[in-house]
């Protein structure tokens, strides 16, 4: 291969890496990628995205309460439901997604959120 193509195909694959490393996906775009597996259809009885019965109540405990628990497991549910891809960050944006489409009304989280949930759920360990 000459110079050329080999630094366009370098470029492009750094470019590859770096946007699928990015942690710039949206919480509905993350829950897309992993949390449908089980909050799509309510597999292993996880609250149904939409489920305002469910998350209703989820959303009275509050973000410290459900974000730990994502980012840790919970019973039937692993750490960040399976994916270790996923940053905390974008973890915490698909809770408050499904959260908010359950009546919630949380803001985009930020990285200091995301930092203040991890200690929470190192704290508290797996229940
Ligand atoms: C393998 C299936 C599975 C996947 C994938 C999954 N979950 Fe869950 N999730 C569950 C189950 C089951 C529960 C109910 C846990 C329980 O009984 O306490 C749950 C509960 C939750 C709760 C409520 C926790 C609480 O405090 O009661 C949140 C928040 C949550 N999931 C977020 C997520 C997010 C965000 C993702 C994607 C990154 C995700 N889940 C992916 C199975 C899953």
């Amino acid at each position: 291969m000459s110079l050329a193509p080999r630094l366009a195909l370098t470029t492009a694959l750094a470019l590859f890496a770096a946007a699928s490393s990015a942690e710039d996906r949206s919480g509905e775009e993350v829950f897309n990628c992993t949390c449908i597996v089980c909050h799509g259809s309510g597999y292993l009885h996880a609250p149904r995205l939409g489920d305002g019965k469910r998350w209703g109540k989820l959303v009275k405990e509050g973000l410290d309460d459900l974000v730990p628990a994502a980012l840790k497991g919970q019973r039937a549910m692993p750490p960040k439901g399976g994916n270790p891809r996923l940053s905390d960050l974008e973890v915490a944006r698909a809770v408050v997604y499904m959260a908010n489409a359950g009546g919630g009304a949380f803001a985009e989280p930020g990285a200091d959120d995301a930092r203040r949930w991890r200690d929470l759920a190192e704290r508290k360990g797996r229940r």
